[in-house]
């Protein structure tokens, strides 16, 4: 069923499909009667599949990675579609409006996407009163629906100001979100993944676990790496991680390689720049996460996030020492039953 439908929204631009369909997907669940049908044919109801990581408690391991909900406005919606958890961000300090259009492509013959989106948000005062009336209008069984925050720095500030940016990002939606992941390694900000080296994101890191700690409730912090770093890059941030204790890792981001596309070159080529999400990831992902999870002896929660589309896929990353997992460009390819499909595999 979804084939066809996936037909039918693929012959419209990726960017303006992606709010018509969700928009869509919010004026039908405005009716109850309604909203109560999608969650009866796509929502999980499993105790056995609730998991507790990062001490909060997972209703599944099934989460929707950040850059999807960037302004937290569908989060009713994505709970009725099963999801056990969602990533809201890349959240900045100001809104921004992000890189030119057309920022966003698909790559069907390789199940992927490569986006420039640039952070488009807006801004973190806007998304954490969002946030606010969320929770306050949440139904009771939304408590173990759990919102990570991921948080950016605006592309006009200096890397050596970012710290700042992600203070005031951090501050803000403190009260609003369950964990935080801190974004390093998006392609699309310039200059952004530098911050991945050690010095800079000790800095980051520390001050961010400085505020938490004067906190009544402190929350999760984690940190998102890219796939593109080199193993000793790795280490550098596990030997960090493991210093200043951090919460966990989400691995990984999108890559700026191109190599083993099955898409025509001069097609590519002409999507220009842009982290490259979906199926041509999953190895390189997972093998990080194996590398990560036996270097610490398991000691890092990770966060998978990359080319997972099937139940297949979420098991090779939890049986390589993933805690929970993220879709993002596999809800693109598979549609709303991914996340009932991959709790099947998973029972
Ligand atoms: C259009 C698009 C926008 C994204 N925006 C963000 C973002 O703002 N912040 C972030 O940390 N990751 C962002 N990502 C990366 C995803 O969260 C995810 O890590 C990546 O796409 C790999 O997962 P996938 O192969 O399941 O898509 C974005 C991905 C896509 C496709």
């Amino acid at each position: 069923m979804y084939n066809v439908i996936r037909r039918i929204l693929f012959l419209f631009p990726p960017e303006p499909i992606h709010y018509f369909s969700m928009n869509c997907l919010k004026a039908l669940c405005s009716i109850g009667l309604i909203r109560k049908i999608i969650a009866a044919l796509f929502s999980v109801n499993n105790n056995q599949l609730a998991t507790t990581e990062l001490h909060l408690t997972f209703k599944n391991p099934v989460g929707l990675g950040a850059g999807f909900d960037k302004n937290a406005k569908w989060l009713r919606e994505l709970e009725t579609l099963g999801f056990g958890f969602v990533e809201i961000g890349t959240v900045t300090p100001l809104p921004q409006a992000g890189n030119e259009k057309p920022r966003l492509f698909r790559l069907p013959k390789d199940n992927a996407l490569i986006n420039r989106m640039g952070f488009n948000n807006d801004g973190v005062r806007i998304v954490a009163e969002r946030l606010r009336k969320w929770r306050a209008g949440a139904q009771p069984s939304t408590h173990h629906f759990i919102i990570g925050g991921n948080i950016g720095k605006n592309k006009i500030t200096p890397n050596e100001e970012a710290w700042r940016d992600y203070e005031i990002c951090f501050k803000e939606l403190h009260p609003h979100v369950d964990y935080f992941v801190v974004n390093v390694s998006s392609p699309n900000t310039p200059g952004l993944r530098e911050l991945q080296e050690k010095e800079s994101l000790r800095k980051i890191l520390r001050h961010l676990q400085m505020i938490n700690n004067g906190k009544a409730k402190s929350k999760p912090i984690l940190l998102k790496i890219s796939p593109d770093l080199m193993q000793d890059q790795i280490d550098d941030i596990l030997d960090l991680a493991l210093e200043i204790k951090l919460d966990g890792l989400v691995c990984t981001n999108t890559t700026v390689s191109r190599a083993g596309l099955l898409t025509n070159k001069d097609e590519i080529e002409k999507m220009g720049q842009g982290g490259l999400s979906g199926k041509p990831i999953r190895e390189r992902s997972t093998l990080i996460i194996e590398y990560i999870h036996t270097k610490t002896a398991g000691e890092i929660p990770i966060i998978s996030s990359g080319g997972i589309f099937t139940g297949e896929d979420a098991k090779e990353k939890l049986n390589v020492g993933a805690a929970l997992v993220q879709v993002w460009t596999g809800f693109i390819y598979e549609g709303p039953g991914i996340v009932k499909k991959i709790c099947a595999a998973l029972k």
